[in-house]
Formats: C-alpha cells, structure tokens, sequence
C-alpha cells in the first residue's frame, strides 16, 4: 500500500485559508468579559448619550472624574477608550470584583447593554486628565523612577502615559493611595 503522502496541497491550503474564512475558529471566544470588550470595539460609541449616563458615575467619580484624592475613587478622566471598556465588562461580568462597581455596570444600571459601555467610555476617555494631586509621603522618588523605568514603563509608558492599542492604563495623575491599594491587591 502507498504510504500517505504529507498533508496534500488541498488540507495546506484549507488551513492556511482558515484564520481569513472563519476569524471566530481562528481567535476562539474568551471570557464573557472578553467578548463582551471585542463586542464593544464593533460600536460605533456616542459620547453625547455617554454624558449623560456619566451622571450616575459623577456621583462617586465626581462631574471632571477626578475622584476622590485620599484614593478611595479613582481618577478616570481621561483614561484610555480600551481600559474603561475592559475595567467596566470585567466589573460586569465579576472578573474584576468591586461591590459598588458591579453594582453600577450591572445591566439594570447599564440598561443599554454593551452600548451604553461604549458610550460612557468614550465620553470619560474624552474627559480632560486631572493634574497630579497626590500627596507622596516623603518617599525615595529618584528611586521609584528607576524602577518605574526598568520595571513598568515598557508598557505603562515613559511618562506614564499608558496605551491605548494595548490596553495598558495611564498611571500618571491617578491618586498615590489607589495606585498602592491595586498595587498591594495584586491587580
Ligand atoms: C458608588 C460609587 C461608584 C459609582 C456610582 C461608580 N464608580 Fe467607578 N469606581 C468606584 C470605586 C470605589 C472604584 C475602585 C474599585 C477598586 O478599588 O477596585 C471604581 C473604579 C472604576 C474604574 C476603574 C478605574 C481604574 O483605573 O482601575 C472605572 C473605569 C470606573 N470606575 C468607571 C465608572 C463609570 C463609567 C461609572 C458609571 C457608569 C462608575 N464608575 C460608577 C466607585 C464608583
Ligand atoms: C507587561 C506589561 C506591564 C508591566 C511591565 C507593568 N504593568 Fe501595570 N498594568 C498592566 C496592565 C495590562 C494593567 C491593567 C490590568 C487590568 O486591570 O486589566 C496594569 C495595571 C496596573 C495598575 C492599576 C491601574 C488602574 O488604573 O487600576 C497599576 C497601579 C500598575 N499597573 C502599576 C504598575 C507598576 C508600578 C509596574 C512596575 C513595577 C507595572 N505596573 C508593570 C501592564 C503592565
């Protein structure tokens, strides 16, 4: 009997074909928040609805999304498009675990689904960034720079600026005790 020649031309061809022919074979889905975020980048966002739903968040973010400055609410103005979409799918879908924030991109609260995130991520992501107010308590920062800068900024960036493309937050302006406290959370 003739030995099987090696996959025939038609089965290379078939899987070189595959990741253009089926994109959903070729990157199987994820996670329900992960789905959810590629859902998202699908939308075409509108930030005047955005602000409008932005009312709920100002309550605890305050109306320029600055936060609080002792750290208990996070600054977001601001943020990158792709981090508050992935921070508000994985508060959703209990990846990311926060009682007042599930609570709040819950789909009761978020009752316009998956459009109602792009919507207010974009219109926080267009949100000028709150200047640093942090209060650093005396500690070494010509040391912190330097392990900020062999450790972190190859993808938070030189000047903390963050990235867009590869979801990595900004850091920079973002209050000193929220920075430790998802530090020592292990984010
Ligand atoms: C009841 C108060 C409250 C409300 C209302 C609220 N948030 Fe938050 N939000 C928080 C707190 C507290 C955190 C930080 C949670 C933690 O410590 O992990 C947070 C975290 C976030 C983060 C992650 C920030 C980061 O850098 O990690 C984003 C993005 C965010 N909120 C957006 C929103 C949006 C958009 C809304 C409105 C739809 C909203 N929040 C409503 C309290 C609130
Ligand atoms: C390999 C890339 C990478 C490196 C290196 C890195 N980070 Fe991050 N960092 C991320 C990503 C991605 C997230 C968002 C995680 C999430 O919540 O999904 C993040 C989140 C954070 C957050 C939470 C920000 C927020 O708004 O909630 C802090 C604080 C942080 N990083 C600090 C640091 C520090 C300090 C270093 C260096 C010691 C560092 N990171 C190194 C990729 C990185």
């Amino acid at each position: 009997m003739k030995a099987l020649p090696a996959p025939s031309i038609r089965v290379r061809l078939a899987l070189a074909l595959l990741p253009m022919v089926s994109p959903a074979l070729a990157n199987p889905p994820g996670s329900a928040a992960e789905r959810e975020f590629a859902a998202v980048l699908q939308l075409q966002a509108d930030a005047v609805h955005g602000e409008q739903l932005f009312d709920t968040c100002s309550g605890c973010h305050s109306g320029n999304g600055s936060g609080v400055s002792d750290g208990t609410v996070p600054a977001i103005a601001g943020q990158h498009f792709r981090v508050v979409v992935w921070q508000l799918v994985s508060f959703r879908h209990g990846q990311r675990l926060d009682s007042r924030m599930q609570h709040f991109t819950d789909k009761l609260h978020l009752n316009g689904g998956t459009q109602d995130i792009a919507d207010v991520a974009a219109y926080v992501s267009h949100l000028p960034p709150a200047a640093s107010v942090s209060n650093i308590i005396g500690n070494d920062t010509v040391h912190g720079a330097n392990l900020y800068k062999g450790n972190c900024s190859s993808c938070h960036g030189a000047s903390a600026e963050g990235d867009d493309q590869k979801r990595n937050p900004r850091l920079a302006g973002q209050h000193y005790e929220y920075l430790l406290h998802r530090w020592q959370d292990g984010i």
